[in-house]
């Protein structure tokens, strides 16, 4: 496995694999890898002739409210994982080898950045797209791989890679559970036992929505009030618990269509994500 950090390296690496006709699964992260990255490595050595990873913390989706320098790095466990998984390029660059000196040149996201995360964290989906964009340039995959647990990154960078053209398929993969319904998240070690166990509302919350919508409930303002009901005791507050139409993230009033029901909201000062999809 090799270990890159310039962006020229690691495109020459890639540029190679293309000139050889073989197809690139790329799988960007931010480190602190678990089970729901390893998913990805693996459907995307399943799917592709080599599979390149980015593990990068990057700045610019981070508010500075938001504590940079405490987000876990496990980088020494990340690459074992990722050695064993057959991965084939791990591209870790260092901050200034992605924002060098003088960097100014930003996306500007589309307009499903703006609800939900975006009214909580308001430059997020601008730094989660640039560095997107730019690990795009760096590695020319076929496919990139990401986990649906962020289900708004996902349809903001699905809408970026249409409007901008963008030659890759962003293909989107099952959020992974530990037995109990915590849906995997770097966060969750930040979680002490007892919070842990609260943080168990979120998929509570959302199992429940899914259920009443299958017995044929299907009033949006019911089914958020229930997810409040249940999420109001454990949580220490709560940013949203709503539903969405899938493709555009717009207020629904009644589910009759495609729909996605998303949660964010602390347990003690962790800030958890979850969401689970609805009226198929
Ligand atoms: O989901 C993440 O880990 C990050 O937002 C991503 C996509 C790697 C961009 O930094």
């Amino acid at each position: 496995m090799k270990i890159v950090e310039s962006p020229h390296e690691a495109y020459a690496h890639a540029d190679h694999w293309r000139r050889e006709g073989l197809s690139i699964g790329l799988v960007p992260t931010m480190g602190a890898l678990h089970a729901g990255h390893f998913s990805l490595v693996r459907r995307s050595t399943q799917e592709c002739d080599v599979t390149a990873a980015s593990i990068f913390v990057n700045p610019t989706q981070f508010s500075p409210e938001e504590d940079l320098s405490r987000y876990p790095r496990t980088l020494e466990d990340d690459l074992a994982g990722l050695r064993e998984l057959g991965c084939g390029l791990v591209f870790v660059p260092q901050p200034q080898q992605v924002y060098p000196e003088g960097f100014s040149t930003y996306v500007s996201p589309p307009a499903t950045a703006k609800p939900l995360e975006g009214r909580f964290r308001p430059d997020h989906f601008r730094g989660v797209t640039t560095v997107v964009i730019k690990l795009f340039q760096i590695l020319p995959a076929s496919i990139a791989y990401f986990g649906q647990k962020d289900f708004q990154q996902l349809a903001v960078i699905k809408k970026m890679v249409e409007d901008l053209n963008v030659p890759i398929r962003v293909v989107s993969c099952a959020t992974i559970r530990e037995e109990d319904g915590l849906a995997l998240s770097s966060r969750n070690r930040y979680l002490s036992a007892e919070e842990r166990e609260r943080a168990l509302c979120l998929s509570r919350a959302l199992n429940q929505v899914h259920s009443l919508v299958s017995q044929g409930l299907s009033q949006v303002a019911q089914l958020e009030h229930e997810m409040h009901r249940i999420l109001k005791p454990a949580t220490d507050s709560i940013d949203y618990a709503t539903i969405v139409d899938r493709e555009t993230l717009d207020p629904m009033v009644e589910i009759d269509r495609p729909a996605v029901a998303l949660i964010a909201a602390h347990v003690g000062k962790t800030r958890l994500i979850d969401n689970r999809l609805i009226g198929e």
